[in-house]
């Protein structure tokens, strides 16, 4: 599409014959010559660019400037000055000007700065695209219906704006790190870094230096300054994942630094000011934890300022529809979201999800995967602890089925392990179990017959 350019000129030769080149140049070019013109037809085309002398009958070109950059804050402006001083210049491009020409110039100074405008202009375009789609790919919403999910959802709101500490309980896969990264999100920090930091990936020995850093030569092995995941935070939000497996030493430590707000890098003395917004998780009920003396109260009461707690997908199922349509969307599969069957969703609402969303989430990628063969065959999926079939007796009483049935459950599990450590990537399962890609394909056909 054209891009709309305004030339407000009282010279009607320059209006005239500037116009021409830029007509030329491939814009779609208005002109007018003075600045009440100008501002009238501004606001029937709303053009992308406008050249406006500075000098002009009525309106002047500053004030024109100052209407067009409030009436449409991205509109490139270029004022054109016959007596250029660097004060009103600077004026210029502080008030939101875009670049500014001194008379006299040659069209090619213009068409230069035109198409800087032109490539920048398919820049953000560009970034616009893609940051929809890392939106769409990394969906990030919050989804669900129930009283509980609501509720949590205006608690998120509301905390967001504020920068106390905020401790969120819930079990694997509830959305922990997903609440964390909402309350980051709406809140005044967000466009400054969300670091999150798992406790219990870190060994414990390595805790303190991976939290607060170490200078160069602290311990063997420290070539270098190592920044923490306290400082690369600063001015955001630093998540603590799973901050009840952190030991009682680290514990004292980190309370030091979350009341002063200050750390020591390990191996160095000076004090280090930061500014960080602490979210901490934990998927255990952490009060327990302090009765029975495994966590210190003074760093729970420090950390639980406002507590969130999200409750288990078993204890608020109204989620579920909701949910599984999501996922079946965020896979790109939204209509296959009718492929399921009364029987599966069913099972779906049976089941008690110890892994909550997070195997929900599996188990309907696992879907999809399988319906890119065909109608899929929910009996595929399993749901462990429902699926009592083929388990074998507690006892020596053992009950096998016919062997060709047995070895082809079994079969089935294999591949269903496969598919899901491959993340229902067939060429990488095959891969996985040694079989050529083909065979796998034919395998997974025959379940479905
Ligand atoms: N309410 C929800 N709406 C949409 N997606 C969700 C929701 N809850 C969880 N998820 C998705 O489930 C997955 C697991 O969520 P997340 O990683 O936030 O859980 P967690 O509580 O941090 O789990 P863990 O304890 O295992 O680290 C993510 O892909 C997340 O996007
Ligand atoms: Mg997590």
């Amino acid at each position: 599409m054209k891009m709309k350019l305004l030339i407000i000129e009282d010279e009607k030769i320059t209006r005239i014959s500037l116009s021409n080149t830029l007509a030329a140049e491939g814009f779609e070019v208005f002109s007018a010559g003075d600045g009440e013109e100008g501002l009238a037809i501004f606001s029937r085309e709303m053009p992308d660019i406008v050249i406006t002398d500075l000098r002009l009958p009525k309106i002047s070109g500053m004030e024109i400037l100052e209407r067009v950059i409030t009436l449409k804050a991205d509109c490139r402006v270029i004022l054109i000055t016959a007596y250029a001083t660097v004060e009103t210049a600077v004026r210029a491009l502080k008030t939101g000007a875009y670049d500014y020409l001194t008379k006299p110039f040659s069209p090619e100074e213009l068409l230069s700065i035109l198409r800087k405008i032109k490539q920048f202009n398919i820049v953000l375009e560009e970034n616009k695209e893609l940051k929809k789609r890392i939106n769409l790919l990394e969906n990030r919403t919050i989804i669900g219906n129930s009283p509980a999910m609501k509720k949590l959802s205006e608690l998120i709101s509301q905390i967001a704006q504020n920068d106390s500490t905020v401790l969120i309980e819930g079990e694997s896969g509830t959305g922990k790190e997903l609440v964390a990264r909402a309350l980051h999100q709406h809140g005044p920090r967000r466009n400054e870094p969300f670091i999150v930091v798992s406790c219990s990936s870190i060994p414990d020995t390595l805790l303190e230096s991976e939290l607060f850093g170490h200078e160069k030569g602290a311990f063997t092995g420290a070539v270098n300054r190592h920044t923490g995941y306290f400082e690369r935070a600063n001015k955001g939000t630093l998540f603590i994942d799973d901050i009840d497996d952190i030991p009682l030493l680290m514990q004292v430590k980190l309370l030091r630094v979350i009341q002063e707000r200050e750390l020591t890098r390990v191996g160095g003395s000076d004090n280090v000011k930061i500014d960080v917004r602490i979210i901490a998780a934990t998927k255990v009920n952490l009060k327990k934890k302090v009765e029975l003396r495994e966590f210190r109260d003074d760093l729970y009461y420090r950390l639980n300022i406002i507590p969130v707690r999200i409750p288990p997908l078993r204890e608020r199922k109204d989620d579920l529809p909701i949910l599984i349509k999501h996922f079946f969307g965020k896979y790109g599969s939204e209509k296959k979201f009718e492929l399921l069957n009364e029987e599966i969703l069913k099972r779906m609402i049976e089941y008690n999800w110890p892994g909550n969303v997070r195997e929900l989430e599996n188990i309907v990628q696992r879907i999809i995967a399988l319906s890119f063969l065909g109608t899929p065959d929910f009996t595929l999926i399993e749901f462990p602890g429902q699926s009592v079939r083929y388990s074998p007796a507690p006892d020596s009483e053992v009950n096998y089925p016919p062997f060709e049935e047995y070895i082809l459950q079994k079969e089935k599990e294999i591949i269903d392990w496969a598919l899901k450590k491959s993340e229902d990537n067939i060429s990488r399962a095959a891969k996985l179990l040694g079989i050529p890609r083909t065979t796998l394909t034919s395998k997974l056909n025959k379940f479905l017959c």
